[in-house]
């Protein structure tokens, strides 16, 4: 089978950036030239503003867009239009809109994982001189590595994200456990335990299909087991193939292979695992800060949240586990006809008052310092406070602008672990292979 990138072997390095994956068969369709527009529309005088998001479940995002519309009336109208939940398939879509010119887009609700490429396409404006040094002192230093790319900045800080554990605390305390599992080991046990002494049906679930919240969970193994995918000091360097990261992933594989996690997991993402722990079906749950706010929805939930408690992820030696970096950033369109209208609005929505509704309602984590010490935000959004110590332990996944053809083998290869279809051993040595062969044709191209 032909290996994603090949056909792009005989492309310039910027044309193998616009088509690269999937984004080639939209090219041949669209064509990869500009054919101008961009999102503006004057509709008597009111600026229209398309704002391309990802869904969000807790209805805090279309809030804070109605109240923007609401205070500027008769200026400005946003409207707010949300698309797929996985993260990999709205890149394409966005990738597809982009190469056809950027119509009808102004301001796009980002993943950490797309600063690199949609910047080095020049999709995206440069913000440095809205977003300026001055600002940028006010956010976590890593919201801001988000959106840095070449030295300048691409976008603007929203919320930031990182995987936790969640656990059944009623459950454990049953069953003699006073606290989270430390350790990979201590959570294969915790769950033998607890499935002996209730009715639950499950024991550890987490995001295990091939996409991008598949990647997240494969590269926390390995980070988890003192494995890297890329060498953190040169990332032309590929570490997949060590030890470390077979290990890992060998930890993942067990998961299933011992019925600590269901055969289901290899299929679920974010809502399939949500689902099943709010439906009270899982003692564990690896997730994003998110599900803590829907817990407090009686109509979402069948677990309360005092049945629920949050740590860091754990790991193969009792240190705090690494959860994945994940930032939503917001960029403009750089074919938007308007710039200070969308930046107008990203300014709004980045504000202390409109992320602290977000952190509030949405458990979204501020990207904004001096909200992890609101007494307001800590009281009601605990997880908010937990999340500060996890912070300080995630990790990035690869910089690069290749990143989205190295995340479609890696969710291939991690999915093949956890299902059985490759060992650990060849998901890694395949992996070491392809993604050199991503670095080496950069470099060449
Ligand atoms: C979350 C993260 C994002 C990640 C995605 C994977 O939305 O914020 O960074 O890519 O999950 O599913």
């Amino acid at each position: 089978m032909k290996r994603i990138g090949e056909s792009a072997r005989t492309l310039s390095r910027r044309d193998f950036l616009k088509v690269g994956g999937t984004g080639l068969a939209a090219a041949a369709l669209l064509g990869v030239a500009g054919c101008g527009g961009g999102g503006e529309q004057q509709a008597g005088g009111v600026t229209e503003l398309v704002f391309s998001a990802s869904p969000d479940d807790t209805g805090s995002a279309k809030k804070l867009v109605d109240k923007f519309n609401e205070q500027n009336k008769g200026k400005y109208k946003v409207t707010f239009r949300p698309g797929n939940a996985d993260t990999g398939q709205r890149f394409d879509q966005l990738r597809t809109q982009l190469q056809a010119g950027g119509e009808n887009l102004d301001v796009i609700l980002g993943d950490v994982i797309w600063t690199a490429q949609l910047a080095e396409n020049g999709w995206i404006s440069d913000l440095s001189n809205r977003f300026t040094e001055d600002m940028r002192g006010d956010y976590l230093p890593g919201s801001v590595e988000a959106i840095t790319y070449e030295g300048k900045t691409y976008g603007m800080p929203w919320f930031t994200d990182t995987g936790l554990l969640y656990y059944r605390k009623d459950l454990l305390e049953e069953s003699g456990f006073s606290g989270p599992p430390k350790t990979w080991d201590e959570l294969k046990q915790m769950t033998e335990k607890v499935l002996q002494d209730s009715e639950i049906k499950f024991g550890y679930i987490f995001q295990g299909a091939n996409y991008e919240g598949g990647v997240c969970n494969g590269l926390e193994f390995i980070w988890t087991h003192g494995g890297e995918a890329l060498d953190p000091q040169d990332s032309n360097k590929v570490l997949i193939g060590s030890p470390e990261a077979v290990a890992g992933l060998e930890t993942y594989r067990s998961m299933v292979a011992s019925g600590v996690s269901p055969k289901a997991v290899t299929t679920y993402k974010e809502d399939e695992s949500a689902g099943a722990f709010l439906n009270g079906d899982a003692v564990f749950m690896r997730n994003w800060p998110y599900v803590y706010a829907i817990l407090s929805d009686p109509a979402e939930s069948k677990i309360r949240p005092e049945q629920v408690g949050v740590s860091e992820l754990p790991s193969a030696d009792g240190e705090p586990g690494n959860g994945t970096v994940g930032d939503q950033p917001l960029y403009i369109s750089a074919s938007s006809k308007n710039q200070d209208a969308a930046w107008e609005f990203i300014t709004f929505l980045t504000a202390s008052e409109q992320q602290k509704l977000r952190a509030v309602e949405g458990s979204y984590l501020p990207t904004l310092i001096s909200l992890y010490d609101d007494a307001e935000v800590r009281a009601k959004v605990p997880v908010v406070a937990l999340a500060k110590d996890a912070l300080k332990n995630t990790r990035p996944r690869p910089v690069s602008p290749y990143y989205s053809d190295m995340s479609l083998v890696m969710g291939k290869q991690f999915n093949a672990a956890l299902t059985g279809d490759s060992t650990p051993q060849e998901a890694a040595r395949t992996l070491q292979r392809d993604l050199e062969d991503f670095i080496k044709q950069g470099q060449e191209a």
